[in-house]
């Protein structure tokens, strides 16, 4: 899709990452905690552009946080937690969330992680799908980690 351009998030693009947040997920969050994201991890925040329509059409953010290593016994080390992703309906299965979320992966690295993680609703299969294909593995459950009670699958990934 040459038309789709992936760039870093800009203060600009705060309303339509808000709208494909609401319109694509059930966790949504105040403008506030987006901002926060960009300005302590700008470069794990990625957008998804049709140039041709001017519109945004997907996201992924994320933050780097310090924590035991889920792949290296109990090393403290640097995490780079995705945070939340989304891609508009009619945009889906092209490709655009894993060109997004290489390029968050290579933000964490910047920042210093040497590891990946993430949770997902295990009833998640595209989500689930993705993962998997770029290299998160499935390290264990979360019982009830959603607000409706469903579990989350946490998944974690070597940078
Ligand atoms: C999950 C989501 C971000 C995937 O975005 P996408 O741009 O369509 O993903 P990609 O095109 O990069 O797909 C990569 C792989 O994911 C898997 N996948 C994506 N959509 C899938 C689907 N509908 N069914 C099965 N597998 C799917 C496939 O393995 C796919 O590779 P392939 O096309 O070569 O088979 C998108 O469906 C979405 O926005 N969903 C709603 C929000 C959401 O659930 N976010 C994740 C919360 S944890």
């Amino acid at each position: 899709m040459e038309q789709i351009h992936i760039r870093l998030f800009q203060p600009q693009d705060l309303s339509s990452v808000i709208h494909i947040n609401r319109t694509c997920l059930p966790e949504n969050y105040p403008g506030l905690f987006f901002m926060s994201l960009y300005e302590s991890f700008p470069k794990a925040f990625i957008v998804a552009e049709d140039i041709e329509t001017n519109t945004l059409i997907g996201y992924v953010m994320g933050r780097v946080e310090r924590g035991f290593s889920s792949l290296k016994g109990y090393k403290l080390t640097k995490k780079g937690h995705i945070v939340s992703i989304a891609i508009i309906e009619k945009y889906r299965r092209k490709g655009i969330a894993t060109r997004l979320l290489e390029e968050a992966l290579e933000g964490f690295k910047e920042y210093g992680a040497s590891e990946s993680f993430l949770e997902v609703r295990e009833s998640n299969i595209e989500a689930v799908n993705l993962y998997q294909k770029i290299g998160y593995v499935e390290k264990k459950v979360l019982p009830g980690y959603y607000r409706d009670g469903e579990d989350a699958l946490l998944f974690t990934c070597p940078l």
